[in-house]
């Protein structure tokens, strides 16, 4: 066993990881500290080294230590590496498994042959606060969906396994409970029960364990007073212990360190005494165990076979990389050559952004008819807004800059134009940017959508407006842009809204005024494209909104699934005494599960094959039926909740527990079965036992979290 040769220098050297000195723009070699001590065995994994042949010239001063043991390369690939997907949480809209999957395996094929071993992500973290610019990496406010969407990116980036060339090691984040930060401010403390964190926060972390994700990565934010990345808990007793997980535990980016700040460590000493005692296994950047770990030891605070426990979860991924058998096998010119303009990822790319838009209005236009899909035979077509001549920003934040990415970008006026007919015109103008309150191009912007059959705007928060460290306190458009579009409003002329965020926006003046709105996110390289698809009905969507969109911020936290109060409000006139606000509707503006589509779908006819199930034999057959009743062929999302009427805990108002995705023909109509099991009505009880309980339930389902069909049932012993 390599273990035992290794000195107690070369065991700690495994456990720490250094950042390249730049990020993955540029050329990367390390510096000649870094590349000593890897040539020293000191360094266990880099992170940000990116390329064949940058990665190839760091392996080859890992082989130069005396156990020549190969070293790591991570990195952010969060939603595409060359070719850009749409952010995870726009990604999500699709409720499409399969793609996510197959995207999450594209990004892993192309940054594998850029020499990446490793991938920080998928970010599984529950998000219920748009004000956290990190609700854009997740897969959104739900539990159940979000363990699909973990599922799926897992095995997506891990593919037939590692070892193969075309798979990376996967990363669930942040553990745990990062999403809920207090106030929706990045790096906040989180506070929540035992029945919360079980319930709501770990599952998608649990199914990332269950398919077998190679790491972890904990989080910055303290769990009820104890740092995740000390949370001894959280780490070993479940994650280690109970789940059985069998890969190693990297901190997040200087998280032990920072445990100082917390006031959780007088120093790094004792900051790196708990973090790997907690199980912590990998050091990212913050030099604690390398300045340290040795010194535990000799003062015997720390035992060996922890830090043994640690190395031998290292050793084993880079056994399972096969980068004992070949060091470099990652690192081929070749291979990376291939990556680097693959067509058949762009036309992924364009397909899954087309799929990940939300339709959010269609009104009539001035004919009478839905204003959306335009015709690519109108005259004139006016697109106004900062957003359309733009390119980098299509990508949204955790994307993989690359020097070329200007001219790669298809940027939203570029895929407009693809689409429209010769005889078209496009008329164009800025309007203003995306934050300050310069209106000075308020007057050109007029005069364009006067002369125009039709105005395209394009609005949004600003890319870098969300992402780590991106909360914001106010979820308005930023600058004049709202001025902006009621400016253009008052010329009359049909008005198209695209709305690129990377997190659910207010805009409530639109969401009244504005006949049709597309909800765009960041959807990548091809952006453009994937755009025009939708807007000239090449695609008709049916994308659905994973996260709630808020009214106004007081509104926040606000999500489908809480629990009800000993004083519901009858509607949302009923102020009187009941849980509501004096000022303001309860509902969200756009529910969980919204969003349009171009046909209309008629979801009827629900059945339950009886009307009890069996905790220990049966499953429940529940079936609809659904037509497309409208006059394009389309897709649908079929949603089905459940509702545990009366529970020995208090219980949501209801859960997703399926959903399917199905196309239709225009004036077609498909019956639809869903399955429930008594294991998909668990909960945890006032003793956190995952327990299924006798009693009354309903059946849900819609097209949306705002369900239309009901039916009971009781679950019996
Ligand atoms: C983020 C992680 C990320 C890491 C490495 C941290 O700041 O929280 O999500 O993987 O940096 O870039």
């Amino acid at each position: 066993m390599l273990i035992r040769q290794m000195t107690l220098d070369e065991k700690i050297g495994q456990l720490n990881q250094y950042t390249s000195d730049r990020n993955a723009t540029g050329k990367i070699t390390a510096d000649g500290d870094k590349a000593n001590q890897v040539r020293q065995g000191k360094v266990g994994s880099m992170l940000n080294v990116v390329g064949a042949e940058e990665t190839r010239k760091l392996q080859e001063l890992a082989l130069q230590s005396r156990l020549k043991i190969p070293l790591i390369f991570g990195l952010d690939v969060i939603h595409g590496f060359r070719t850009t997907f749409p952010i995870p949480l726009g990604e999500t809209a699709t409720w499409d498994l399969a793609l996510m999957e197959k995207s999450a395996h594209v990004a892993a094929t192309e940054a594998a042959a850029y020499g990446i071993h490793w991938t920080f992500a998928p970010m599984v973290d529950v998000a219920r606060d748009p004000r956290w610019g990190r609700v854009m990496e997740g897969a959104g406010e739900d539990t159940y969906l979000g363990s699909l969407v973990a599922k799926a990116r897992v095995k997506g980036f891990q593919g037939n396994g590692l070892g193969n060339i075309d798979a990376v090691m996967a990363c669930a984040k942040h553990f745990a409970a990062y999403g809920a930060a207090v106030g929706g401010r990045d790096y906040n403390s989180v506070d929540m029960s035992l029945r919360q964190l079980n319930e709501t926060y770990l599952p998608p972390f649990k199914a990332a364990a269950e398919a077998n994700v190679a790491t972890f990565m904990n989080s910055f934010n303290d769990i009820n007073g104890i740092p995740a990345t000390a949370n001894k808990y959280i780490q070993r007793d479940l994650l280690k212990g109970q789940w059985n997980f069998k890969g190693f535990v990297v901190s997040d980016w200087g998280s032990i360190g920072e445990m100082i700040a917390h006031g959780y460590a007088k120093n790094s000493y004792e900051a790196a005494m708990r973090a790997i005692i907690a199980g912590s296994d990998m050091d990212m950047e913050s030099r604690c165990y390398r300045d340290n770990l040795k010194q535990l030891v000799v003062d015997k605070k720390v035992d060996i076979s922890i830090i043994d426990d640690a190395v031998k979860r290292i050793l084993i991924k880079k056994f399972e990389l096969g980068l004992f058998e070949d060091p470099f096998r990652f690192c081929d010119v070749e291979r990376e050559k291939q990556q680097t303009n693959n067509v058949a990822n762009r036309e992924l790319a364009r397909e899954i952004g087309k799929k990940s838009i939300v339709l959010l209005k269609n009104e009539n236009s001035i004919d009478g008819k839905p204003l959306l899909p335009l015709s690519k035979r109108t005259k004139k077509v006016a697109l106004i807004g900062p957003l359309f001549k733009a390119t980098t920003a299509n990508h949204g934040f955790w994307s993989v800059a690359f020097p070329d990415d200007t001219a790669r970008i298809v940027s939203q006026y570029q895929g407009i134009k693809n689409q429209l007919e010769r005889n078209s015109e496009i008329l164009y103008s800025k309007g203003c940017n995306m934050n300050d309150d310069d209106k000075s191009g308020f007057e050109e912007a007029l005069a364009t959508a006067k002369s125009a059959d039709v105005v395209i705007l394009s609005l949004g928060e600003a890319a870098n407006m969300s992402g780590e460290a991106k909360s914001r306190s106010s979820l308005q458009l930023p600058g004049v842009q709202e001025e902006l579009m009621k400016e253009i409003y008052k010329t009359g002329k049909p008005i198209v809204l695209l709305l690129n965020a990377g997190r659910p926006l207010i805009f409530n003046w639109a969401a009244d005024h504005i006949p049709a709105i597309l909800y765009t996110w960041w959807l990548g390289t091809e952006a453009g494209n994937s755009i025009a698809d939708v807007v000239f009905g090449n695609y008709n969507p049916a994308g659905k909104l994973p996260i709630s969109f808020p009214r106004t911020e007081g509104q926040i936290p606000i999500y489908y699934n809480h629990y009800s109060t000993g004083r519901p409000a009858k509607d949302e006139n009923d102020k009187n005494y009941v849980s509501a606000y004096i000022d303001l509707q309860n509902s969200p503006r756009y529910p969980f599960g919204y969003g349009l589509s171009y046909t209309k779908f008629n979801i009827s006819n629900l059945k339950l094959s009886s009307n009890e199930l069996n905790i220990d034999k049966g499953k429940l057959d529940v079936t609809v039926n659904i037509e497309n009743t409208g006059n394009y062929d389309g897709e649908e999302v079929v949603q089905l909740y459940v509702r545990d009427l009366f529970g020995c805990v208090v219980r949501p108002v209801k859960e997703l527990k399926g959903f399917q995705k199905v196309f239709l023909k225009k004036g077609e109509n498909k019956s639809l079965t869903f399955n429930i099991k008594s294991d998909d009505l668990k909960f945890y009880n006032d003793q956190i036992e995952y327990i299924n309980e006798a009693g009354d339930y309903e059946i849900l389902i819609g097209n949306s979290s705002d369900t239309s069909l009901k039916a009971n049932f009781k679950l019996t012993m």
